[in-house]
């Protein structure tokens, strides 16, 4: 139907007849000579029909996004765009075919409509030159991965969305069964348990891209369906698989984005990272850190401080904050406010106005608390210069990191004090179990099969609250892009650990009963992580929310616009199903 893309019309065309298709981004008519701009998805081209033209009549009733099949001359033009790659030409029409009228549209390219109107027409939104360029980003980074790992001798299998529960920690999505009344299918979580069978099975290393269901709450970096690059090794150690994919990632940037990444990503153990950033997934842009001041407060007559100084699950912890001594009260009580969101109690504060004076250049409520020794060496502790701000949490532990680690990036954020760089990490070490104490049982921090560092049975159940485990994360700029393991590969192991999460062992055999009797044949050690595409694909897009990365999102509580998905079935399908709603 064409002989060129609009996009693509540059100077070396000029003199030639061309045929392009595409849509009416505008049209105008300017003294008496019509002008559309024709779009494709390479770009934008200027379309000319002067009133002695056989095309004008038909160029001035063309409307906005009417779809169009344009014959014409290049030529040079007059004033050129330079933000076009066909800024410097036109085409002179002589045909123009109205391919299909568009109706009035819900909303023109030039207007940003709110984003339920956007998901609702995404067909319309994604027209737009921004969703068509995120798009090809997106399948620019994963042909990369492909091409990276396809090179390197992985096997792409692909493995079965209608499943078994595979817990990631999230609540699974059931598809009933029809044939089985009564009985359900889980969407995957992940393939977690399918590669690590393909291990025991002797692929050696495997990879899909692999589309993942988890029913939990949304957030702009969480969707209800996302993907994976998901990976697995036979015969590695956590270094092994972490230098492999360090490396994949550090070509990926470099051919996608042009972007060279550090030559070793820094490691942080879980404890570190969360006593110097409050988080597991510290955003490594922003330099400031928390401090720990519990040693220098311990005797104080500010209660709040000693009483968690002394406290054995406690935290007291300041953070400096550079300029943030011209930090209004309004501001400061804001900033209380939304610390209270993660657990707050309060949030003392000092400006430090000139160290050098003393008492007399700090302004604080809680100054008069502290003598003179005391509150020079919380300023010690916490780094503090003339100019900051330093806020201060007390409080448990965990709270406390969760708190100040939020306010760490809020700050920063608020401030303009986040460095613009690329600063990817890995995060090892993480507890092995996590103690809830509503539920009063432990649960995994990771998944279920990430092996203790401890390797014997009866040494991880005597020291179960303190074992450590053999997962790893990799985080980009704040962000959790990548999460794995080293795998239990031993059954009494796997038995054991079920166990301790409170699994007993007629329910560890009802769910996972193939997995125990699998790793009785000969299982091989191995590890592996997976990536998350659409947290990639945003990064690179330089976009908050995963959404702009997906072609059809589903929105913050999990229903598709466009479809009008999820949808009432007929009375008729659930019978067969085996299903009785609540109402009836
Ligand atoms: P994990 O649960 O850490 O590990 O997931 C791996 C990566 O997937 C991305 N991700 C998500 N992206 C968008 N929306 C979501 N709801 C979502 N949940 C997770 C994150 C995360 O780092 N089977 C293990 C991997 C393994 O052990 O090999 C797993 O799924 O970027
Ligand atoms: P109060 O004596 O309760 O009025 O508190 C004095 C100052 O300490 C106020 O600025 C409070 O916001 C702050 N504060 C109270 N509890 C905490 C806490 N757990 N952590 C940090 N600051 C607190």
């Amino acid at each position: 139907m064409r002989s060129h893309y609009c996009g693509l019309i540059d100077e070396s065309l000029i003199g030639q007849r061309v045929t392009l298709c595409g849509w009416a981004d505008v049209s105008r008519n300017l003294g008496g000579v019509c002008f559309i701009d024709l779009r494709d998805h390479e770009g934008i081209v200027q379309v000319v029909a002067e009133p002695e033209n056989p095309a004008f009549i038909a160029a001035s009733e063309v409307g906005y996004e009417d779809c169009l099949r344009i014959t014409g001359s290049v030529r040079a033009r007059h004033s050129v765009n330079d933000r076009l790659r066909s800024g410097k030409v036109e085409v002179l029409a002589e045909r123009i075919e109205v391919l299909n009228k568009s109706d009035k549209l819900p909303f023109y390219s030039h207007e940003t409509p709110g984003e339920d109107v956007r998901l609702k027409y995404r067909y319309l939104d994604l027209r737009n030159p921004v969703m068509q360029r995120t798009l090809r980003k997106r399948t620019a980074l994963v042909t990369a991965l492909r091409r990276y790992l396809d090179t390197r001798g992985f096997q792409d299998i692909e493995t079965p969305i209608l499943t078994k529960a595979t817990p990631e920690g999230a609540r699974d999505y059931l598809v009933p069964s029809r044939v089985h009344a009564g009985e359900f299918f889980a969407l995957p979580q992940s393939p977690q348990l399918f590669k690590q069978l393909l291990m025991m099975a002797g692929f050696d290393r495997y990879y899909q891209i692999a589309r993942c269901f988890r029913d939990e709450d949304l957030r702009a970096d969480r969707q209800p369906e996302f993907t994976q690059l998901d990976i697995e090794f036979a015969f590695v150690s956590e270094h092994d698989v972490q230098d492999f994919v360090e490396a994949m990632i550090r070509q990926i940037f470099k051919d996608v984005q042009g972007v060279e990444l550090a030559p070793a990503f820094p490691r942080l153990s879980y404890a570190e990272a969360m006593r110097r950033y409050g988080s597991d997934k510290p955003d490594l842009r922003i330099a400031m850190e928390l401090r720990d001041i519990a040693s220098v407060v311990q005797g104080c007559e500010f209660k709040v401080f000693a009483e968690w100084a002394n406290h054995p699950q406690g935290r007291v912890a300041a953070l400096s904050v550079p300029g943030g001594a011209s930090l209004s009260r309004k501001q400061i009580d804001d900033y209380a406010t939304y610390a209270g969101k993660y657990g707050a109690k309060g949030l003392a504060w000092m400006k430090v106005e000139t160290r050098a004076k003393g008492r007399d250049g700090i302004s604080s409520p809680i100054a008069k608390f502290l003598d003179d020794a005391t509150l020079a060496a919380v300023l010690d502790a916490a780094q503090a210069n003339d100019g900051d701000i330093v806020l201060f949490g007390a409080g448990p532990y965990k709270t406390v990191c969760d708190f100040m680690g939020a306010l760490r990036l809020k700050l920063g954020r608020d401030l303009g004090l986040i460095e613009n760089a690329w600063k990817p990490l890995w995060v090892t070490d993480f507890p092995m179990f996590e103690w809830d104490d509503e539920e009063k049982r432990y649960f995994a921090l990771h998944h279920p099969f990430t092996a203790p560092s401890i390797d014997d049975v009866a040494d991880l159940r005597a020291n179960a609250h303190d074992a450590v485990s053999r997962g790893y994360d990799m985080v980009l700029n704040g962000n959790e892009i990548g999460g794995g393991s080293i795998r239990i590969h031993r059954s009494q192991m796997q038995s054991a650990v079920f166990d301790l999460l409170g699994i007993g062992a007629e329910e560890a055999q009802a769910k996972f009963g193939f997995l125990l009797e699998a790793l009785r044949y000969g299982a091989p050690p191995h590890g592996g992580i997976a990536f998350g595409i659409d947290r990639i694909a945003a990064l690179m897009a330089g976009t908050d929310s995963i959404r702009d990365v997906i072609a059809f999102p589903k929105t913050a509580s999990a229903q598709c616009l466009l479809t009008s998905a999820p949808s009432p079935v007929a009375d008729a399908q659930l019978r067969e199903l085996h299903i009785r709603t609540e109402a009836e």
